[in-house]
């Protein structure tokens, strides 16, 4: 199959890697890709947004399949346009989509459908929100504008000023444009994160394994909110018990509420959920795969996810016993000097080969998210700039070979954080025995002399 997947980041090079292992691909396009893609599969300039240029592009290309993976032309329709051509295609169709695109619609979809959230109020005018604001009186208060806000629109205000001035900027400055001309004020919860992406054709859902997000700048979670500086899977929070408690009260009525909607969702739903102490509740949903979520999921699928994009656009996902790898995955994200604010581009990276690959050999994958390659040479061409990806026997394993690699390479500027897993470290510790943690357990275990539970 020729296969043309849409967009140009450290999750689409991931993607790719993960195409490239089946039979069934026999040629990988990306468009508009990037630097480190560029190592796997022929790239093109148009943009991810662009509709009529990618279905132009995957006209001439005569794609068999082609993966639509950020969020924007999801939302506008760009899966409906290429279906139009006849295309085989991953990702939902806009009517879908909209669980991402508007924060007022998953909100309303969650409350008509009983599925666990923080408790809101919408607003469109900038003097009821504040007026609501005030009286709640209770703070962080969490400011959402209803729209894609290329992941900068959430505010946690920490005082009544931080709030009125969120709420002002985003309904009277249209920070965000048409994005935040309505928000959406909840409740602030609080508990472990976790991020558990799914694949799904409407009849099925398979959770995939699960994932923590690292999404501050810097070290103890202190910092500007970025994309993600990191991420490590499985996520020790998301035990069995968890798992099958999310699948009851959250991914499935997700699915059939989809359907009641006459809204089917197919491709990659994403479940942002928090722990509170009154049970797990969802944060947000994005309609595809996370960055740099997917960095550590999918190294870790067994199945052909070729076959699994097939399965899904003919709605036999039921049919596959999708698989994973035990053990765990560590991606440590190399930014930009001053990302998510201001950062220079253009700046030469050492230490990678011809292959944007980490010279010499090395036990790591280098997802490139911001890079370009000129004269035969990597250069930063973002905020994010590398994903440096490890799997290990156990989780410290994986983290200390990412690590690793991360040493190895270099480019003036470049920011990393160093306690990426630390938390997800510390929560094994303290309870070792979660299921999903084969080799964890072994180890314990034998330091131990404890018992499985399983
Ligand atoms: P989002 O851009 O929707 O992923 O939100 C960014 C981050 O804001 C989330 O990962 C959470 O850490 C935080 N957040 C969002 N909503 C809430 C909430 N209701 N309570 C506490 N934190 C939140
Ligand atoms: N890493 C969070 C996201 O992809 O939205």
């Amino acid at each position: 199959m020729k296969i043309l997947v849409v967009g140009g980041g450290g999750r689409e090079h991931a993607i790719i890697s993960a195409l490239s292992k089946s039979p069934l691909a026999e040629k990988i396009y990306c468009t508009p890709g990037n630097g480190g893609i560029s190592a796997c599969a022929e790239c093109f300039d148009v943009a991810a947004t662009d509709i009529e240029g990618v279905v132009a592009l995957a006209k001439k290309l005569e794609a068999d399949l082609v993966a639509v993976a950020p969020d924007d032309p999801l939302v506008l329709g760009m899966v409906d346009a290429l279906q139009a051509e006849g295309f085989m295609t991953f990702g939902p169709k806009k009517s879908a989509a909209v669980i991402e695109g508007s924060k007022v619609f998953s909100k309303e979809l969650m409350k008509k459908y009983g599925i666990p959230t923080a408790g809101y109020e919408v607003f469109t005018d900038s003097e009821s929100a504040v007026k609501y604001v005030k009286e709640q009186n209770s703070y962080p208060a969490v400011i959402k504008a209803d729209g894609l806000a290329l992941g900068k629109g959430v505010i946690l205000a920490q005082n009544e000023e931080e709030a009125v001035s969120a709420i002002h900027e985003m309904i009277d400055e249209r920070k965000f444009g048409d994005s935040s001309a309505r928000i959406v004020v909840e409740e602030y919860l609080t508990g472990p994160e976790v991020s558990v992406l799914s694949f799904t054709d409407g009849k099925t859902v398979v959770p995939m394994i699960s994932s923590m997000d690292h999404k501050r700048a810097n070290d103890n979670d202190e910092g500007l909110n970025t994309g993600g500086m990191g991420t490590v899977s499985p996520n020790p929070y998301y035990t069995e018990d968890i798992a099958k408690e999310y699948m009851e009260k959250i991914f499935l009525p997700t699915i059939n509420a989809m359907n009641a909607e006459g809204r089917t969702f197919e491709g990659c739903l994403y479940f942002g959920l928090m722990l509170t102490p009154k049970g797990p509740k969802v944060i947000e949903y994005n309609c595809r795969f996370g960055d740099p979520e997917t960095q550590v999921v999918l190294p870790m699928l067994k199945t052909d996810l070729v076959e699994i994009m097939k399965a899904i656009y003919e709605h036999r996902l039921g049919e596959l016993d999708v698989e994973w790898e035990n053990g765990s995955c560590a991606c440590v994200i190399m930014a930009s000097g001053g990302y998510p604010l201001s950062y220079p581009k253009d700046i030469e990276i050492k230490g990678l080969d011809s292959n944007g690959q980490i010279e010499g050999g090395s036990e790591t994958t280098v997802f490139h998210a911001g890079t370009k390659l000129s004269g035969g040479k990597f250069l930063t061409a973002g905020g994010r700039v590398l994903g440096v990806t490890a799997k290990g026997l156990t989780l410290r394993g994986a983290l200390d070979k990412a690590y690793e690699g991360v040493k190895k390479i270099s480019f003036e500027g470049a920011h990393y954080r160093s306690d990426i897993g630390a938390r997800a470290l510390k929560a094994l510790d303290s309870d070792p025995l979660h299921l999903g943690y084969k080799d964890d357990m072994e180890d314990y275990i034998e330091e131990n002399g404890v018992y499985l539970r399983q």
